[in-house]
């Protein structure tokens, strides 16, 4: 039986994935209360070790976990749970970043995460710094099996991840794989020929509210899960306040319905896909031309 879906959410999102609890957050016999897509939800891990979801009074028949979360599906799932390729080579290390929640629409969270502008200013001293503030000319387009995919960014960081605190230029490239799902793969500082796997995976609660989660996945260079989990909180709650303090707290999807859109081809290539595929949660659809 699925869940009544009375307020006719497109089922790009309805009959998607989302991630609705970090695995390490619950606890035996105790209730999580959540949300998803604007419906009550709660997850319980039982005496036994399984998991347990409902709206109302409703059970979760679609519920599964991945990468150190609990996914649900309201609807009728069309498919799999989002699956990152690096993550599956044998020898990383996954690592999970913890949740957040934050007022604003997740979809807001990802042009966020999206956004290399914002580097220098909002985590200058971690992740950017002035005066390397510039950004240099990237590319943006289609990503192979749905989403969109930045290649070639090249940003200055004093210190980009919990391993390195010696600041030089870092390879970025970003892929969008669903409207809240989005993953950054930046060059390692120990071998900088592979690539960490940073990716924020945004439940969206309501329109206007998300829980921010995030997974890592490292290769095997001397990895801290506790002083990884450390660095993702302390760069997010820089975040988070940016994020809450936007006007409105949706996504306008008409850029040019927003002045202080940066010159940001991501953000634009983000909002024209969302157009494109009907997203309207968390989202001011384009006004009709
Ligand atoms: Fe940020």
């Amino acid at each position: 039986m699925s869940i009544p879906n009375p307020g006719r959410i497109e089922p790009v999102l309805w009959d998607d994935w989302h991630p609705v609890a970090e695995l390490a957050a619950l606890r035996h016999g105790r209730r999580l209360d959540t949300g998803l897509l604007g419906r009550p939800l709660t997850v319980t891990l039982r005496a036994d070790g399984a998991i347990d979801a409902c709206s109302g009074p409703h059970a979760l028949p679609h519920l599964d976990t991945r990468y150190g979360f609990v996914w649900a599906c309201l609807g009728a799932p069309v498919r799999d749970i989002v699956k990152f390729a690096a993550a599956d080579e044998p020898d990383r290390i996954p690592v999970t970043g913890g949740s957040m929640a934050v007022a604003a629409s997740g979809l807001r969270a990802v042009e966020n995460f999206l956004d290399l502008g914002h580097l220098g200013y909002v985590h200058q001293g971690y992740l950017g710094e002035e005066p390397h503030t510039d950004i240099k000319p990237y590319t943006v387009g289609p990503r192979e099996g749905g989403g969109i995919r930045a290649t070639g960014c090249r940003v200055y960081q004093p210190r980009p991840s919990p391993a390195d605190t010696s600041g030089y230029e870092v390879d970025y490239i970003y892929e969008v794989h669903r409207p809240y799902i989005v993953v950054l793969y930046k060059a390692n500082p120990v071998d900088r020929t592979r690539m960490d796997l940073i990716a924020l995976l945004l439940q969206p609660v309501s329109e206007e509210s998300c829980v921010a989660h995030s997974f890592m996945s490292y290769p095997p260079h001397d990895v801290n899960e506790k002083s990884v989990r450390g660095f993702q909180q302390l760069i997010f709650g820089q975040d988070r306040p940016i994020l809450e303090n936007q006007l409105p707290k949706r996504l306008p999807l008409d850029a040019k319905a927003e002045i202080s859109v940066r010159a940001d081809s991501s953000s634009a290539h983000y909002r024209r896909w969302l157009s494109q595929l009907g997203v309207r949660f968390g989202a001011i659809p384009q006004a009709p031309a």
